[in-house]
Formats: structure tokens, sequence, C-alpha cells
């Protein structure tokens, strides 16, 4: 038997994935302001259906879970019906697609929030830095900490968009648990103060992730949801005083679930802006009990060098997939890669989205 690498199919729960090559999520600003995708985005997402899974760019729950402009929702009818024409395209393509469920929490701003009301989080406690708003760069306000009587409707919301999202023909969803935004500060303690049944012990503060994942599976079933965590990520002013010992515990809970995928960033204490509590990403991959997800900058070579060695069996490529539509045939013919224009990565048209050259 050869040993596994980036061109290697896997079960990946109720579906088969035709090659170990994730798309990551990537936030591209490109949808109309009430948050539904057009032609741009099929085009885009269809130009890269060879990817094993594309993960959607993060997609908001509620009018209240958007964070900045021109990022689309899956919320309503009109958005479902928006990404149906995206999930075809790719699918017909031979591709496969699963919608990232977000909600920002704190990392928004009254100009994007309904009513210009403050943003919400666990605590009151304001990030460093500036929110992107229509009007440019605004310094982020102090959030309005959730009452404990608000929850339930914070996972109605999750509930409600993984309906849409089935309606949309997705192939599954993906709950955004990381990168500082609401599901992560409740499992991280820089973000979570409370003294209720949400906040304090790892248990505490794990429960709405939790109850957002059994809202999740109830509409899509065993085998279709996946969550990606970000242990160590700083950005967006996240801490977190033993990362180690949180994620072990919330990775063990998460075994319960019978979900298609964990999927991890696992920045390394090397990364810039990653100083802080020792965290070793293994310590997760030991304790999952399925399918692990990896994002951590890989090239073709750490790819398959991670897969082969059983530290990971997915790879989730963002950058090089955003500039390369045809990532997996580059990769296969040691074919050189197009470079990606930071310029470009959030807002504008067809420019950096849709252009990037196939290979001849
Ligand atoms: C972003 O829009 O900058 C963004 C969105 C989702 C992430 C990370 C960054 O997980």
């Amino acid at each position: 038997m050869s040993a596994i690498d980036l061109f290697t199919p896997l079960e990946l729960g109720a579906i088969t994935l035709k090659n170990r090559m994730v798309m990551a999520p990537l936030t591209r600003n490109r949808a109309s302001r009430e948050g539904v995708p057009g032609a741009l985005q099929v085009e885009y997402y269809r130009q890269r259906a060879s990817a094993g899974l594309i993960l959607s760019e993060a997609t908001c729950i509620a009018p209240e879970a958007v964070g900045y402009p021109c990022t689309p929702g899956i919320w309503n009818d009109v958005q479902a019906e928006g990404w149906n024409a995206v999930t075809r395209a790719v699918q017909e393509a031979g591709g496969r697609i699963f919608c990232q469920l977000w909600h920002v929490g704190r990392i928004s701003h009254p100009d994007l929030q309904p009513g210009g009301q403050r943003p919400v989080a666990p605590s009151a406690i304001a990030p460093a830095g500036a929110a992107f708003t229509y009007e440019g760069m605004k310094p982020f306000v102090t959030p309005r900490a959730l009452e404990q009587t608000e929850l339930p409707g914070i996972v109605r919301a999750y509930r409600a968009a993984a309906g849409h999202a089935q309606a949309a023909g997705f192939d599954g969803v993906e709950v955004h648990a990381a990168n500082g935004y609401l599901l992560d500060e409740f499992l991280r303690d820089g973000t979570n103060q409370r003294s209720d049944a949400y906040g304090g012990s790892v248990e505490h503060r794990m429960r709405l992730l939790l109850e957002a994942l059994e809202a999740v599976c109830g509409v899509w079933g065993v085998g279709r949801v996946g969550v990606r965590l970000s242990p160590i990520q700083p950005f967006n002013d996240m801490r977190d005083s033993d990362p180690q010992g949180t994620f072990s515990r919330v990775v063990e809970r998460l075994n319960d679930f019978g979900l298609a995928y964990l999927h991890v960033t696992e920045l390394g204490k090397d990364a810039p802006g990653a100083a802080g509590p020792f965290f070793d990403p293994l310590e997760l991959r030991r304790l999952w009990k399925g399918v692990y997800m990896t994002n951590a900058g890989y090239d073709k070579a750490r790819g398959n060098a991670v897969l082969a060695q059983g530290r990971a069996d997915l790879v989730a490529y963002g950058a090089p997939f955003l500039a390369n539509p045809d990532l997996p045939e580059r990769f296969r013919r040691d074919a050189p890669l197009n470079t990606p224009d930071p310029d470009t990565f959030y807002g504008g048209g067809a420019q950096g989205y849709t252009d990037y050259p196939f290979l001849t």
C-alpha cells in the first residue's frame, strides 16, 4: 500500500472527497450589501471545484452576526437562493462545498448592526483595533454582554441558518468557532468573564458551542457537520490563559458528536504574534477520534509530509487556492504557482477574484 498523500481520496462522513486538498474559508467581501452571492461568486467557486472540498467564505447566520462589508449571509431565502447557484455550479463541476456558519460577536460595529445597536459578546470587553465599515476603519466599540436569556436565540439562529444552508444545496456545514468570533469569544477566557453557566470553567465556556453544534447536527445529521478551532490564534485580540487545557477538553467533548471533521488552525509557536503559553497541536490530533484537518500555511511538500506522517487527514489551503483555481493540478504537475495579490483580497470585482489564470 502506498503512503497517503494529497491525492488519496477520503471518506468524509457521508461523502467521498476526491483528494485531500481543502479550500480554506476566505473572506472576499464581494457579496451584495444584503449578503447575497451572485454570478461572480458562482464563477469563483466553480473555478475551484477541483479541491477535494471547498469551505465557503465565512457566512453570517443572522443580521446581528455581520461584522464586515459585503460578506454573504445564510439567514433568509434570497441568500439561500444565491448560494444555491454556487453549490449547483460546484457540484456540476464534480466538487463538494460546505457552508461556514459565522457569528462575528464583538468583531463588528454599530454601523453594520441592525438599528445601529452595539455588537454582542460574552462579556463587555472591547477588542483592540478597528472595524471595517462602509465608511472605512472605525475603532471597535465596547460590545454588549449577552444576557443568558438571549443565548437560546443565538442557538436558534444557528439552527435556522443550518436549515437555509441545506435548502441552498450545500454538502454540509462548518461551525466557525475560531479566530476571535462569537463562539471562540465564549471558549477563551481573555474574552469570557461571565459568572453564569456560560463562563468560568471550560465546561461552562464551551456550552454555547456544544448547544449550537447540537442544533446544527439536528438539522444535518451525522457526518455533515465540521467545526473549526484556533487555540492560539492571536488575531482579533484573543488570548487564553491555558490553551492546551482548554482545547484538549473541548476536543474530548466534540468526540461525542459524530462530526465530519475537526478543522484546526495550528498557528505554531514560531508564527508571528503567536508568543504565549505553550501549545502542542499534536495533542489535539491525539485526542480527536475523527477526521483531522490542519491549516497552517502548508505548501505541497509539507502537506504531503503531514498526511504521510498521520499528523492530519486533510490539509486546508487558503492563499494558494485563492491565486490558483487549479491548485491540485499544479501540485500534481509540480507547475509554478500564481502569486496572490493582497490588494484585491477584500472587496472589488472580478480582478484578483476570477481572473487568476489556469495552467494552459
Ligand atoms: C476576515 O474577514 O478578516 C476574517 C474572517 C474570518 C476569519 C478570519 C478573518 O476566520
